[in-house]
């Protein structure tokens, strides 16, 4: 069986867009490959971090990750990457393997450098090398991941190759997996824009932990236009095109389905029809994940068997790696 890797960042509680975006397919993708999923905390960390929340936080995405279906019995493994230090490590090895002027043109360097201006420290810049090394780790031949990770994906391979010219075929060379719809959730407040967990207005997204009522409230006050028609046109109706693919994916309904479904009636009812759906698909999930909350010690106790499959996973490709550039064995 081939292998899948992913990872989350943990600057923020999930949203309805990572569900619909990444979570979904990693749950998929894990019955028919060996899935390897992380949370990234040491990506998470080239901006800071309030301790006590970033330690919260990484239980609970961890948490709802774990609650999400991901197939366990088929070899799935979650674990918090800075757990597993192989990561860190081969980061430094392949880190000679990656040109500078590589990593210059990484476009989310450029926009993070924008945004962070005050801290645009190095481990912003090496960012991808970090990911490569996530992946190579663990031999992915897939990469499930958003369209804005797809540059960082074909670094990797750049790397592998480059790598395995020298050094022979040690790494797989992996592909992106960019699945085609539910990729993009925008924000409900301002539908130009993709619905992010680290949004400063909790009415622009939702997130995996809000209740019924919060879902329905958030979906109700989502901004659409001055029309009454629920049809789909993302340039003239952004806002109602998005409610309709979150509903479509939600209720696993095709676009057409819905503005059938919804011909006649007004933007309220199909609000409330959104939310409806999007609490039904979230439920168990947060169900299960406020359990895992509650809970603590059981939840430390799954997440050190889980890193402890990890570590052994990530083992033999790093004992490869440094054998073959010569370093003396340990
Ligand atoms: N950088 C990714 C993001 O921000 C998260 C991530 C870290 C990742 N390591 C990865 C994704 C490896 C895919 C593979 O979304």
């Amino acid at each position: 069986m081939k292998t899948c890797f992913s990872a989350i960042q943990p600057t923020g509680i999930p949203t309805l867009g990572n569900y619909l975006g990444a979570l979904r397919n990693w749950v998929n993708l894990s019955r028919e490959y060996t899935g390897i999923f992380s949370i990234a905390d040491l990506h998470a960390i080239t901006v800071r971090q309030d301790p006590g929340d970033f330690r919260r936080r990484v239980r609970a995405v961890y948490a709802i990750c774990m609650a999400s279906g991901l197939d366990f019995k088929n070899g799935a493994v979650l674990f918090p990457q800075s757990q597993v230090a192989a990561h860190t490590e081969l980061t430094w090895i392949l880190s000679c393997f990656t040109m500078y002027g590589e990593l210059s043109r990484m476009t989310q360097f450029k926009d993070k450098s924008l945004k962070n201006s005050d801290n645009i420290n190095s481990g912003l810049f090496t960012y991808p090398i970090l990911m490569a090394s996530d992946i190579l780790l663990y031999g992915a031949a897939a990469v499930p991941v958003g369209s804005d990770q797809k540059q960082h994906v074909e670094l990797t391979r750049d790397i592998a190759v480059r790598f395995n010219g020298v050094y022979g075929d040690v790494f797989v060379l992996p592909e992106p997996f960019i699945p085609d719809m539910g990729a993009r959730v925008m924000n409900l407040q301002d539908p130009k824009r993709k619905m992010e967990k680290s949004d400063p207005n909790p009415n622009g997204y939702i997130s995996m932990l809000d209740d019924r009522e919060a879902i329905i409230k958030k979906c109700k006050r989502a901004v659409t236009d001055s029309g009454g028609e629920v049809r789909y046109d993302e340039k003239l109706k952004p806002g109602i095109s998005n409610l309709m693919t979150i509903y479509s994916l939600c209720a696993g309904k095709s676009l057409e389905e819905t503005e059938r479904e919804f011909s006649g009636q007004n933007y309220g009812t199909f609000k409330t029809a959104v939310g409806e759906a999007v609490n039904t698909a979230l439920a168990p999930i947060r169900d299960c994940a406020n359990e895992y909350i509650g809970n603590p010690a059981h939840l430390d106790k799954l997440m050190n068997e889980q890193t402890r499959r990890a570590t052994e996973l990530a083992a033999p490709m790093l004992k490869q790696v440094k054998n073959a550039m010569g370093f003396v064995a340990d």
